[in-house]
């Protein structure tokens, strides 16, 4: 069987969303020293991730060879830097001849490529779809996972193929986590010139919750927050609905030079509690009219997590009920308001707000016993 290594959904950071190709060495030891200096690491954050453009070619016997030219002292020197952070290492490659960005992939190469990751210090692999040809996913996916698991090394293994070909019938079996989209963009919504943005990426997500739990993550890509396409609220907004959906919360913008904003956002400690609640239970739409819908989720011990979300161009009051969330309408709970830290006890039936456009209000419901 696959190694418990998510039972609870990743964090980390991953280069692709801000550098694209654009790495080297130096840059991916900048955030590690971020992650463990920001506060970050407190959080929960543990993965640095670098993803497409680090291979370069093949050695005469097959073996993967990293860019000489842009990490120099090559992907061991590197995952033990990371390590001697207190952080762990993550790599990527693909099901394919090549790589998304051109670069050698892994096809025929599966066993070869997982004994250099051990051997290297990988904690995690991101695995890629393109130049896959006629390949079928879930024979490709389960060739890489049992060459993982023969490396002597655990290894988590984080599922790329777009949600194209039903990951949620075999996913969970070689994969620990699995996207079920394209590529997230840097904005509120997709426009012409690139196609989704985190609304049309939340839209994706709704009829999925029942394939997520434990070790077995919906991936509804990497965070943006702090990459400057969206505004404050629109990242609060992002970054609550992901914790909501227990997607694996990586970041990917530059952590060592971030905003104290986004930081702060990152790190709110309230709301990646409900992203990592033991239970493991993915949230479910339970109300839309027009722009103004209800997200909620049940945490373990009984407390109930709900996001108000507002799409819409002007604040709007919004509420949740109490049978909404299957609690009786008559129980007293506190409500902890996780982005403006405001607690109201004892409160009957219904809670509700202001919502800004754009914007969300999250809280915490305890039932008082
Ligand atoms: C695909 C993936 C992205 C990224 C790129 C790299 O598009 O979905 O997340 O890994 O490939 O080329």
């Amino acid at each position: 069987p696959k190694p418990d290594l998510a039972a609870t959904p990743p964090m980390g950071w991953n280069s692709w969303n801000k550098y694209k190709c654009d790495i080297n060495e130096a840059m991916v030891r900048r955030q590690a020293d971020a992650m463990a200096s920001s506060g970050m690491k407190d959080a929960g954050y543990k993965y640095i991730v670098i993803d497409d453009c680090w291979q370069k070619s093949r050695d005469a016997d097959g073996n993967i060879l990293a860019d000489p030219e842009r990490f120099p002292s090559g992907i061991k020197a590197l995952a033990d830097y990371v390590h001697s952070k207190g952080l762990k290492f993550g790599l990527y490659s693909d099901a394919g001849v090549l790589t998304c960005g051109g670069r050698p992939g892994s096809r025929g190469y599966e066993f070869q490529d997982a004994r250099q990751y051990a051997e290297w210090g990988v904690d995690y692999l991101k695995y890629d779809w393109c130049y896959t040809g006629s390949m079928d996913a879930e024979a490709a996916y389960t060739i890489m996972a049992k060459a993982l698991r023969a490396s002597g090394r655990d290894i988590l293994l984080s599922i790329c193929e777009w949600g194209d070909n039903e990951p949620s019938k075999w996913a969970a079996v070689p994969g620990h986590m699995w996207r079920t989209t394209g590529d997230i963009f840097d904005a509120w919504e997709g426009k012409s010139g690139y196609s989704i943005g985190m609304t049309n990426i939340l839209d994706k997500q709704v009829n999925l919750w029942s394939h997520s739990g434990p070790n077995q993550w919906n991936d509804p890509d990497m965070l943006e927050v702090g990459n400057g396409g969206m505004t404050k609220t629109e990242y609060e907004a992002h970054f609550s609905l992901w914790a909501m959906l227990a997607a694996p919360l990586i970041s990917g913008n530059d952590l060592s030079t971030m905003s104290e904003e986004t930081l702060k956002i990152l790190t709110n400690k309230d709301v990646i509690a409900v992203d990592q609640d033991p239970l493991g239970q993915q949230a479910r739409r339970i109300w839309k009219e027009g722009d103004l819908e209800i997200w909620a989720r049940p945490l373990k011990g009984g407390d109930r997590a709900v996001v108000l979300f507002n799409r819409g161009a002007e604040a709007k009051t919004m509420s949740v009920s109490w049978d909404q969330i299957d609690l009786p309408a008559g129980l007293r709970a506190d409500v902890k308001d996780l982005w403006s830290k405001t607690v109201t006890k004892g409160v009957k039936g219904t809670f509700g707000g202001t919502v800004a456009s754009h914007g969300v209000i999250m809280v915490r419901i305890t039932p008082k016993v």
